[in-house]
Formats: structure tokens, sequence, C-alpha cells
């Protein structure tokens, strides 16, 4: 093989792992949060290795005319150049494993994205203009060859970012009792008692669904919102029996999803808890305690943490249950063992919000496995 052929090779082979990459990191909402910024770091590393193998693009680009298809290539490979910086910096931000830069910025994930669907834009046609611009014009196949691939780049849009979208924008209608009803597991006459935070419960919609941005919510056929974890405690009271109860803060956060994460960034920050209301005295009789909350700013949110330091939970096994938008459990569960004297368990059922209406089975599936 020669040189050139080597080189050409490893030239193609980068470019199409940088496209699946790609590809791999619009699926955020599937692949979660570790995996996508292990792939981001990678894929910003192998654009950089790209960049560095195409040298002679940029040595070139003083010389030569300047025709309209010339002005616009360069113009997109630039405007490329400073959307993946845009993505690189907001990513750091956002980061949530590998990056702990201490700055909460509300609505940044959502900047993230729309620079990445530019970047999906801006690499389209960054590949269509370097794949095809030298085919000859005798070959009338360029404009079919066209639309077939920009009929398959839109596949994976259409997979990857509208559950994306659907999911900060739509609210999904659902049959509360159908969603919340299943098979029931038997706990051996242990007493059950299971706790549930959410935002929706602690928010007060005075101004309808119309108003409510980045809505994420769940709606049931009397038009009343409800919380994914309050769904997911309805399930495992069905499935397990046992008493529920859900934790009621003071003060109640933003209607607005943008606002509650700033407001619960700022919480974050504080030294005192929120103060409660309507809260059990006490929950002496109960063995099994399940906590299901939302995954906030990768840890649990401060109401939960004034609800674990209310009570005493020694003799107790405290169950977690997490709901979240990619991030998993994140460090929630250190962060309930320092403060929680019960035994807490290790491996908590962690559910992804855009699956709650579907997740009744898996719940049963994981209660039986305890
Ligand atoms: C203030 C706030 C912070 C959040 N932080 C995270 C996060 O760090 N990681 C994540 O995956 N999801 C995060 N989410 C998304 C929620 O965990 C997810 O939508 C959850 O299912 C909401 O549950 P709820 O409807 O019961 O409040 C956050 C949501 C809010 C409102």
């Amino acid at each position: 093989m020669d040189k050139y052929n080597a080189t050409g090779r490893v030239k193609k082979a980068i470019d199409i792992i940088l496209g699946l990459l790609f590809i791999a990191l619009l699926g955020y909402s599937f692949t979660g949060a570790p995996f996508h910024e292990v792939a981001g770091i990678v894929f910003i590393a192998m654009t950089i290795i790209h960049n560095i193998i195409n040298i002679k693009w940029y040595k070139a680009i003083k010389k030569g005319i300047y025709n309209r298809k010339r002005k616009i290539t360069v113009a997109v490979n630039f405007a490329l150049a400073a959307d993946m910086v845009s993505i690189l910096l907001t990513g750091i931000i956002n980061s949530r494993y590998l990056f702990h830069t201490g700055i909460h910025m509300a609505g940044i994930g959502r900047i993230h994205a729309v620079l990445a669907l530019a970047g999906f834009v801006l690499i389209a046609f960054h590949v269509l203009v370097h794949a095809f611009g030298r085919v000859q014009k005798k070959y009338k196949v360029l404009p079919a060859a066209l639309v077939i691939l920009i009929s398959l780049l839109a596949v994976p849009m259409d997979v990857w970012m509208l559950p994306y979208v659907k999911r900060h924008f739509l609210t999904v209608e659902v049959d509360q009792e159908t969603v919340i009803s299943g098979e029931s597991v038997d706990f051996n006459g242990r007493k059950i008692l299971t706790v549930y935070f959410t935002r929706v419960g602690n928010t007060d919609f005075a101004d309808g669904v119309d108003a409510v941005s980045g809505a994420s919510l769940l709606l049931n056929e009397k038009k009343e919102f409800l919380g994914n974890s309050q769904v997911i405690g309805q399930m495992i009271r069905d499935a397990a029996g046992g008493d529920i109860v859900s934790i009621n803060t003071k003060e109640h956060y933003p209607s607005s999803y943008s606002d509650t994460v700033s407001a619960a960034s700022e919480e974050m920050g504080r030294q005192e808890l929120p103060e409660l209301v309507d809260m059990p005295e006490n929950i002496d009789g109960y063995d099994v305690v399940f906590l299901v909350f939302p995954l906030w700013w990768d840890t649990i949110p401060k109401p939960v943490e004034a609800f674990l330091n209310r009570y005493d939970f020694s003799g107790k096994s405290v169950i977690p249950v997490v709901t979240h938008g990619g991030g998993g459990a994140g460090r929630s569960i250190k962060d309930i063992k320092a403060v929680c004297c019960g035994t807490v368990v290790e491996k908590p059922l962690e559910i992804y919000c855009g699956d709650i209406p579907y997740c009744r089975e898996q719940v049963t599936e994981w209660l039986k496995g305890l």
C-alpha cells in the first residue's frame, strides 16, 4: 500500500467514525449522560485530528480565486468550527460526570441541544460538499445521490432527536388508573411506606398547560398534572401495598421548568433546608421505605434531604427510586447515605422520565427481585 493510499484510508476511517459518533451523541436521551460525555470528548479529540490531517485546506485558504461556491464552503466550515467550540463549552458547563465547573446556568442544556442540531445541518453540508465536490457534471446521478444522502441523514434525526424534543415540549396524556395498576408483589408482612417528591406537586400551575415551558409533564384524564415521581410512587404502592405520602414544601417552585432548574440550583447553594408542610408526625411503624424522587442537579432535591433529616430511619430499609432525564441515579445514593442512618439499598431503580407511562411491568419485576 503506498503512503497516499494509507493516509486516505485513515482519513476516511476517521470521518466515518466521526459521523457515527455524532449520530450517537444526538441520542443523549437514550444513551444517558456518562456515555454522552465520554463520546463527546472522543468526538472533539477526533475532530482535532481530522483538522490536523486536513491542514492543507487551511494553508490554501488565502490562495486561489473565491467563486460563490468556495465562499459558501469556507463560511460553512468556519461556522462549523465555531459551532463545535460552542458545543464543547456548553457541554463542559452542563457536564454531570467528567467536569465539575460549579457553574449552574438555566437553559444551558437546551442551548447545547440547539447547537448540536445546527452542527448536524452544518456537518451534513460539509460532508456533501467534500464528498461530491469533485464529481464532474457528466455524472447525472449527483442530484439523486444528494436526495438519498439527505434522507439517510434524516433517519437518525427522526429516531434520535424527536423523542428528546417531544419530551421537552409536549405534555403526555395518560389514563392514570391504567398506567399505575398491575400485578401485586408480596413483601411477607413487612410494613411498607412509599414516599415521593415531585416538582409537579410542589408547583402552582395557575396559568394552565400553555404557560408551562419545557413541559415534560403527564396529564391525567381529569386534566390534572402528575409528577413523574408521583406516578412511580403510586405504581409501587399499587404493587407493594402499604401507605403513601408526598413530600410537600412550604415555598412552591416556579411553573416554568427552566426557572425551577435555576431555583433548585440556588437552593442547592444554601445552608438551610426547605421547610416541609403536612408531613406525618413520625414513620416509626414501617420496616421498608421506598423513596421516590427526581434527580436534581445530579443528586437528591433539597426537600428530599429535608425529609431524610427529619425522621429516624434506624432499623429500616430505605430503597431509593430515581426518575431522571438521562443522568441515572447520579451521586444521589452517596448523598442519601451521608444524611440517612437507615440501611440504604445500593442499587436503586432508575427510570428515564420518557419511560414513566410505560414502566409498570419493569417496576413489578424489580420489586420481585428485592
Ligand atoms: C431542578 C431540576 C434539575 C434536574 N436535574 C437533572 C439532572 O441533573 N440529571 C437528569 O438526568 N435529570 C435532571 N432533571 C430532570 C428530572 O430528573 C426528571 O425530569 C424527573 O423525572 C422529573 O420528575 P418529577 O416530574 O417527579 O419532578 C432535573 C429536573 C429539574 C426540575
